[in-house]
């Protein structure tokens, strides 16, 4: 099996951070969303990698990944010019799926398990396609599916108004090669795009059969912040043991499940897990809170930091408390003088701001 990982795209929910960033490569607990992906590939036994690329993410995307190596895989760029949709990602990759089945992974989702199991299911099922399925609350939001009581799927609706089940579709989908044809058939949407769902639709219309397996585990799409910073909550809450590489000083207390990195130095600073902090790090008379995530080289003096993702080289000071923010690499936050008062912000990459 092969596996298409689709890393292109604009991302405007993300911008700022966008304008200069790939959204696949923000990181959660300091990583970037996408190595997860591949990690989940790796460990499935994929051996092939399509990597869908798009003018705006291309040159970091194959700066972070190179040639897969890493991964024990081989991975090659498919450039998508546009944005075009889903299934108009798979038509660019279509000499490099060949007649082969495939994994088609979002490269910005996450899930809370690796994804061997279902590629076993995807094989013993032997249908033409198996996708993902996973509740949630508001299911006008997401594409929607309805199942027979065998699990197989009788139709999906691309954000329906009157939803038949709260069933959405997750990002990780497994077709056999008919679903090149059923691309073929479709037209875009009303938004311009080449949609995954129709496709598997017409599998569907076209007497395919197309397994719906439910996801066990949580599933976040990191389109936004507030998703993200959720993703970055549960990874730290799940995935993370406490280790010190760097220095604490007796004036600090650093309770719980902590990372610090090389090189990082907590001064007379509290630090509560679940906490991630990178390399080269400074935290000085600051509090950090659970859920915060802080990349290498930023320096915190003087502040306050909860539910928040920092990547690198950042420099805060003297903020009284900033919550469930996004802050991009080298941005600069300070203030003259400490005054009680919250912020919340997304800051692309190297914003100044003086609060
Ligand atoms: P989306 O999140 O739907 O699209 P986007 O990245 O353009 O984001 P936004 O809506 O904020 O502008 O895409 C899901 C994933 O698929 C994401 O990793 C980007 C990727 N993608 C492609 O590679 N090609 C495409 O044509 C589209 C639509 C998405």
């Amino acid at each position: 099996m092969k596996a298409l990982v689709l890393a292109g795209g604009r991302g405007t929910r993300l911008r700022p951070l966008t304008h200069t960033a790939a959204k696949q490569l923000v990181p959660v607990a300091n990583r970037p969303i996408l190595f997860y992906v591949l990690d989940n590939l790796a460990q499935a036994g994929i051996k092939e990698v399509g990597i869908i690329v798009s003018p705006e993410t291309q040159k970091a995307i194959r700066e972070a990944v190179g040639d897969g190596g890493r991964w024990g895989f081989r991975a090659e760029y498919l450039f998508q010019e546009e944005p075009l949709g889903l299934a108009h990602a798979v038509k660019v990759a279509r000499v490099f799926l060949g007649e082969s089945p495939f994994v088609m992974y979002l490269g910005d989702n996450l899930i809370g398990s690796g994804i061997r199991e279902y590629c076993e299911a995807f094989r013993a099922a032997k249908t033409d396609a198996l996708i993902l399925l996973k509740q949630v609350e508001d299911p006008t939001s997401f594409g929607v599916v309805e199942l027979d009581g065998n699990g197989r799927v009788l139709s999906l609706v691309e954000k329906p108004k009157h939803p038949k089940s709260d069933l959405a579709l997750v990002g990780i989908y497994f077709f056999s090669p008919k679903v090149h044809r059923a691309i073929e058939e479709i037209r875009p949407s009303w938004r311009g795009e080449l949609e995954i769902t129709d496709a598997i639709q017409r599998l569907v219309e076209n007497h395919g059969e197309v397994a719906g397996y439910i996801l066990k585990e949580w599933w976040i799409d990191t389109g936004k912040k507030d998703d993200l910073l959720a993703a970055n909550t549960l990874v730290l809450d799940e995935w993370i043991a406490r280790q010190i590489d760097g220095d604490i000083d007796s004036a600090s207390q650093v309770m719980g499940r902590v990372v610090i990195g090389k090189e990082s130095r907590v001064q007379a600073s509290t630090v509560r897990g679940p906490v991630v902090i990178g390399e080269r790090v400074v935290i000085r008379d600051s509090f950090i809170g659970p859920f915060t995530t802080i990349g290498n080289g930023s320096q915190i003096v003087h502040s306050v930091i909860e539910h928040s993702v920092i990547l690198e080289g950042v420099l805060i000071e003297n903020v009284d408390r900033l919550e469930d923010s996004l802050i991009g690499n080298g941005a600069k936050i300070f203030k003259d003088q400490a005054t009680r008062q919250a912020y919340r912000l997304l800051l692309g990459d190297d914003s100044v701001v003086e609060l």
